[in-house]
This record gives C-alpha cells, sequence and structure tokens, in this order.
C-alpha cells in the first residue's frame, strides 16, 4: 500500500451549531467529531493535516492530543475547499502517495470505505470520489458520470435543472494520487455561484488531462455531516447503531439494544450480559461473564470477569472492580478499587477507596472522603463485614478480617480481625414504654386536642 496523507477540512465556522464550542468538537460517542476521522485514518497508517480556521485553537489542541504528528495550517479567509486544501501544500507537496481529503465534521465515515478508496488508488486510478444517495440531495454536488467513471462534480447551485435530478451526489471525501492533486489544485479557479475555490472543479480538470477518476458510493448513514444538532443527533444515532453491532458481533447480549448507549472505546468481553437502560462513558472496559443489569451509568471504570453491577449502578472516575464483584442497586463508586468477590449490595458510595477481595460492605455504607478541601482514602482489608449504615471517616484503615457494628461511625483505624463499635451503647429500661404513653396522652389532653 502507497503511503497515506489525510487532509482533513476543519476551517468551517458552524455557526448553525449555535454553540460556544467549535462544531467538530461536539462529541459522538463521547468522541469530538473531528477525532472519529482522525481515529479512522489512523488505522490506515496515514500522516495526518487539518485546516483549521481562526480562533480555533481548541481545535488544534483537540487534534494534537489525538495525533501529536498532525500538522496544523490555518485557512484565514474562507475562500472555498480548494482554498482550504491548498493551506496544507507544506503536507501534500511533499506526500509520496496518496492524498485523501475529508471533512472534519463528517465522522462516521468507515473503515472499509477509506479502504476502498486506497485499494481504487492503488490500482491504477488517479482520483476517487466517494458517492452517496441522500434522501434530498438539494445542496450537494452532483457526479457526473460517464461510462463508470466522473467526469465533473456540479455544485448545486452552478447546476442546470437535469443536473439536478441526479441522486448521486459528492459525499466530499476524494482520494487523490498525490501527482494528480498537486498537477490540477493550483488551476482552480473561483468563476462560480459561490465565487469560491471548490475542491469538486477538480475533476474536471483532472478528466481534461486524461485522468481516470472512479467512484465509489457509501452507505448515507456514514457520510452525515454534523452542522447543526439535528445532525448531531442523528451522528450520534448512527454511531450507536454501529457499535452495538459490533458489540453483539464480538459476543455481548444486549438484552434491548436501542437502550444501551456505548462510548467510542467501551471493550467488552464475551458472553457479558447488559441489561436495558445502561449508558457507558468513555473508558470502559469489562472483561468476559460480567453482567450489567438494567440503568446503569459507567464510565471511566475497569469491571472483571464475572462481576455483576446494578440494577441502578453508577461507577467512574478510574474505578477498578476484581473479578465477581457484585454492586447491587444505588451503589456509587468513584476512584476507587475494589478486590474479587467484594459485595456491596444496597445504597452505598464508595470514593478513594481501596477495598480488598470477599469483603461485605453493609446498605448504606458512606466512605466520608471528603472534608471541603481535601480528598482521603479509605482503605479497607479482605474478608472484612462493614455493618449496615457505617460512616467511614477518611483517611481510615480497616485491617483483614474486621467487623464494624452497624451504624457505626468510623473515625479510627481498626485493626485486623477487630469489631469497632461507633456508636451510642443501646440501653433496654424495661417497663418503661407504657410511662411514656401515658405522659405524651397528658400533654395531648393539656392541649385541648
Ligand atoms: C461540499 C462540496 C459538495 C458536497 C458537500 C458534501 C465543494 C465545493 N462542495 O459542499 O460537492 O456535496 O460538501 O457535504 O467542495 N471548508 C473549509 N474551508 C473552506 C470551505 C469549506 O475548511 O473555505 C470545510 C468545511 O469546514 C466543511 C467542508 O469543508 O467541513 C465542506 O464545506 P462546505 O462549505 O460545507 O461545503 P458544501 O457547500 O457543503
Amino acid at each position: 500500500m502507497a503511503e497515506l496523507l489525510s487532509i482533513i477540512l476543519a476551517a468551517g465556522e458552524g455557526t448553525r451549531m449555535k454553540s460556544a464550542l467549535p462544531k467538530v468538537l461536539h462529541p459522538v460517542g463521547g468522541l469530538p467529531v473531528v477525532s472519529h476521522v482522525l481515529r479512522t485514518v489512523q488505522g490506515f497508517g496515514s500522516k495526518v493535516a487539518v485546516v483549521v480556521g481562526p480562533g480555533h485553537e481548541a481545535v488544534e489542541a483537540a487534534v494534537t492530543r489525538f495525533d501529536a504528528g498532525a500538522q496544523i495550517s490555518k485557512q484565514i479567509d474562507r475562500l472555498g475547499t480548494a482554498h482550504a486544501v491548498q493551506q496544507a501544500r507544506g503536507a501534500y507537496e511533499k506526500a509520496a502517495g496518496h492524498v485523501l481529503v475529508l471533512y472534519a465534521d463528517t465522522p462516521l465515515v468507515t473503515s472499509a470505505t477509506i479502504g476502498q478508496i486506497v485499494g481504487k488508488l492503488d490500482e491504477g486510478a488517479d482520483m476517487v470520489v466517494v458517492g452517496f444517495r441522500p434522501e434530498n440531495p438539494t445542496g450537494y454536488g452532483r457526479l457526473i458520470t460517464e461510462g463508470g467513471r466522473v467526469r465533473a462534480i456540479r455544485e448545486h447551485k452552478d447546476a442546470s435543472d437535469d443536473e439536478r435530478l441526479i441522486g448521486l451526489c459528492n459525499s466530499g471525501i476524494i482520494g487523490f494520487r498525490g501527482d494528480t492533486l498537486r498537477g490540477v489544485v493550483d488551476r482552480i479557479g473561483n468563476q462560480n455561484a459561490k465565487g469560491e475555490y471548490y475542491l469538486t472543479d477538480a475533476v474536471e480538470l483532472a478528466a481534461g488531462d486524461g485522468k481516470r477518476i472512479d467512484f465509489i458510493e457509501a452507505d448515507a448513514a456514514e457520510l452525515v455531516g454534523v452542522d447543526n444538532r439535528e445532525k448531531l443527533a442523528e451522528a450520534e444515532a448512527t454511531f450507536q447503531q454501529f457499535k452495538r453491532k459490533e458489540i453483539m458481533a464480538a459476543g455481548v447480549t444486549l438484552r434491548d439494544p436501542q437502550s444501551v448507549w456505548f462510548s467510542w472505546d467501551t471493550e467488552i468481553g464475551r458472553d457479558v450480559t447488559i441489561f436495558p437502560n445502561v449508558v457507558f462513558g468513555p473508558g470502559v472496559k469489562i472483561a468476559d461473564n460480567a453482567e450489567i443489569r438494567a440503568f446503569c451509568d459507567i464510565e471511566d471504570a475497569v469491571i472483571g470477569e464475572g462481576a455483576s453491577i446494578g440494577p441502578f449502578a453508577r461507577i467512574r472516575g478510574g474505578a477498578e472492580l476484581g473479578p465477581d464483584v457484585h454492586l447491587g442497586n444505588f451503589v456509587e463508586v468513584k476512584k476507587s478499587r475494589i478486590g474479587a468477590g467484594t459485595k456491596a449490595g444496597h445504597l452505598s458510595y464508595l470514593g478513594d477507596a481501596e477495598i480488598g477481595a470477599k469483603t461485605n460492605i453493609g446498605a448504606g455504607t458512606i466512605t466520608c472522603n471528603y472534608d471541603g478541601v481535601n480528598k482521603d482514602k479509605t482503605i479497607i482489608g479482605d474478608n472484612v463485614f462493614i455493618g449496615s449504615n457505617a460512616s467511614l471517616v477518611a483517611p481510615v484503615t480497616i485491617g483483614d478480617g474486621a467487623y464494624t457494628a452497624s451504624g457505626s461511625v468510623i473515625t479510627e483505624d481498626v485493626p485486623a480481625d477487630a469489631l469497632a463499635l461507633g456508636r451510642a451503647r443501646q440501653e433496654n429500661k424495661s417497663g418503661y414504654a407504657p410511662k411514656l404513653k401515658e405522659r405524651a396522652l397528658v400533654k395531648k389532653a393539656a392541649k385541648g386536642n
């Protein structure tokens, strides 16, 4: 395979998003739109050049965070897609192999589509245009084809009535042999309805040079361009469809696929079962045979083999749950490590904790990890029994095999195998209840009600 350079156009203003955030930084599946494109081309070992608009420092930062080697160019005046590509001249002039042009706001283009472009270029095409058939082609450039090749792309505003009847549209993704791009890009003019330098004019110029311009057709769903909130929601829905299929194909049971929401990087092992209404934020890895019951919200967490989570659990902030851990309803775990076989069945908050293996965390246990200023750690050993309704005031350590009595406020370390009582002792006063009741009745009568 020839060397690959991907030029990603990201200079659009995105005004239709009506957002303080640049449009290509809005997340789809928890990952900024532009990073999806970067990730896909990275899969081909491609070099990357990104063209950003003025004031797009946040886009630059997001790009370099994802791909430290990416070259960033600025397009100060937005004079059209060909002009945008020219801003990456430093990159494409040196490109030894193929050059792909993609839009940063089209996150769902698949590796299969990129693979087809590269395949055709490798096989001798000089350019490859990715076409698609949108439900409503108004506004898109139309592919004018002849004998299986593309002769021109006509922008909607410049198209004749007959040309507007063509359903096959330009997605904007175009592959070039490097020399083909270099041979045409500076000859593109701006004599058209918008007065812009259209990259699409490269087709007619290259065809005039006798070049072979192929096209492929991709599914409209993967070519959705995120330029308003409705399209963002559409992209999210499509992303989720793709991801659900991928996850199920890897051996995961989704009881109700439509109600489970994944992140771009969710990794789930075989024979995991996920019940309805579960949301995964970024950074989740789940090992084989785990079970995630309904209504859980999980992000930045590693969940061990055979663990059983939920219903209604929230796990986040770098949680690491060992094998066979059980967390039940209304349990929140943040930035905590929980050892194999440990159970927290009901109504708990476990934050900044290190909990050993085979420990039982009683209902209503709270790690009091925050004093309003600092966060402190709670360390609990193996085979510990934390009685229900405990407040474990951090920093505190509870040794292996220890017991804490129900309702305790534990403020001091508990040695291994000790029983800690951190509550007022109970006193029974025999026969006292009827007297108490009598007193209450007298009080009521005195009030006259
Ligand atoms: C473009 C194509 C059209 C295609 C459509 C698909 C051209 C001339 N037309 O039209 O054939 O059907 O996309 O969506 O290429 N951009 C810059 N700098 C610029 C102009 C654009 O970076 O000066 C970027 C935008 O951020 C965007 C992309 O290029 O990501 C497309 O630009 P846009 O102006 O939206 O092109 P369309 O008119 O939609």
